[in-house]
C-alpha cells in the first residue's frame, strides 16, 4: 500500500492503532451482513405480488425479547469497542522514555512544520529525519508538538495515530520506527487556506545515515564568494525578518531556517520540489505554488532575484 495508508503500520503505535482499526472492521463487516442480509430477505421474501389483496399484514407492539435483544446486542458491541480503544490509547501513551530516545520540538505554523532537535542544536523545517528504532535497542523519537498560531494536527499515518497541535500548550508523542524509508504525512485539523499543503514528510534512517545526516545540519553556513551579491540581497530585504541563516543578520523566526535550505527535498512544506527554478517563482510569486502562503511576493527586479536564488541554491 502507499507511503501514507494506516494499513501498513512500521511504528509501534501505528501497529497498535492498526490492531484496533481492523477489530472495528471486522465487528462493522458482521453487523453490515446481519443487516444488509436481513434487508436483502425482507426485500425479495415480502416484495408485492400479483396476487396481493393489499390488506395490511398483522402489526406486531412492543415484544419484549426483540426489543431487549437490540437494545442489549449494539450495548455489548459498543462497550467491547469501547474497552478496546481505551485499552490502545493507555498502552500508546503510558510509554516511558527509554535513555535512547531522541527528543525533536513540533511547532504548527501556518502552513509549515518546524522541528527543533533541543538536544543536537539542529532546526531544520517541513522534512523531520529521525534513526529507526530496532525493538531490541530502541531509539525511539518523542515528539513535543506546539503551535505558533491555530490548531493543527500532526499525523503520519503509518507512524502513529493523530496528536492535535494546540497553540498555548504542549501535547506529546512518540514513534519508533522499524524501518528505513520515507514516510508521508500531512496537516489533519483544517488551519486556513493552505491546510492542504501543509504536508509532512518524515525520513526514517539507519543510525550511521542519520548522525552523517545531523553532522551536516551542525554544519556552518555555506559562505561562497562567488554569491555574495546574492546574499546582499537577502540580507537587505525583507528576508531577514522571517528567515534564519545561521552566521549572518538572519534570525527570524516566522518562517523556515534556511541555513541548510539544499538539503531538503521540498519547499513550501512539500508543496514543491526543491528545484532552483521552483525556487525562483516561490521568492518571485509564492502564489503560484500556494494562493494565500504567508511568504510575500518579494518583487524584486530581475537580476537581484536571479542573484538571491543563486544565494540561496548555495545554502546546503
Ligand atoms: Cu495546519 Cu491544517
Amino acid at each position: 500500500m502507499g507511503p501514507s495508508s494506516i494499513f501498513s503500520p512500521i511504528s509501534t503505535p501505528a501497529y497498535r492503532i492498526n490492531d484496533v482499526a481492523i477489530l472495528v472492521l471486522v465487528i462493522s463487516l458482521g453487523i453490515f451482513m446481519v443487516v444488509a442480509g436481513l434487508l436483502a430477505f425482507a426485500v425479495v421474501r415480502f416484495r408485492r405480488l400479483r396476487a396481493d389483496d393489499d390488506s395490511e399484514p398483522p402489526q406486531v407492539y412492543g415484544s419484549d425479547p426483540i426489543e431487549f435483544a437490540w437494545t442489549v446486542a449494539p450495548f455489548l458491541i459498543v462497550f467491547v469497542l469501547a474497552l478496546a480503544t481505551t485499552r490502545t490509547i493507555y498502552e500508546v501513551q503510558a510509554v516511558t522514555k527509554p535513555p535512547g530516545a531522541l527528543d525533536v520540538s513540533v511547532i504548527g505554523h501556518q502552513w509549515w512544520w518546524e522541528f527543533r532537535y533541543p538536544d543536537l542544536g539542529v532546526v531544520t523545517a517541513n522534512e523531520l529525519h529521525v534513526p529507526v528504532s530496532d525493538p531490541a535497542d530502541p531509539t525511539p523519537t518523542f515528539l513535543r508538538l506546539e503551535s505558533a498560531d491555530v490548531v493543527h494536527s500532526f499525523w503520519v499515518p503509518q507512524l502513529a495515530g493523530k496528536t492535535d497541535v494546540i497553540p498555548n500548550r504542549v501535547n506529546e508523542m512518540w514513534i519508533d520506527p522499524q524501518a528505513a524509508g520515507l514516510y508521508l504525512g500531512q496537516c489533519a485539523e483544517f488551519c486556513g487556506t493552505q491546510h492542504a499543503r501543509m504536508l509532512l514528510r518524515v525520513y526514517v534512517h539507519p543510525r550511521a545515515e542519520f548522525d552523517a545526516w545531523i553532522a551536516t545540519q551542525k554544519a556552518a553556513a555555506v559562505q561562497e564568494n562567488s554569491v555574495a551579491a546574492g546574499r546582499r540581497v537577502f540580507e537587505t530585504t525583507a528576508c531577514v525578518n522571517c528567515h534564519s541563516v545561521d552566521g549572518t543578520i538572519a534570525t527570524g523566526r516566522f518562517g523556515p531556517d534556511l541555513t541548510h535550505l539544499m538539503s531538503r527535498d521540498t519547499i513550501a512544506a512539500g508543496a514543491a520540489r526543491n528545484t532552483v527554478e521552483n525556487l525562483r517563482l516561490w521568492v518571485d510569486q509564492p502564489d503560484a505554488i500556494k494562493p494565500g502562503a504567508l511568504m510575500p511576493a518579494m518583487k524584486l527586479e530581475h537580476e537581484d532575484l536571479d542573484q538571491l536564488v543563486a544565494y540561496l541554491a548555495s545554502l546546503r
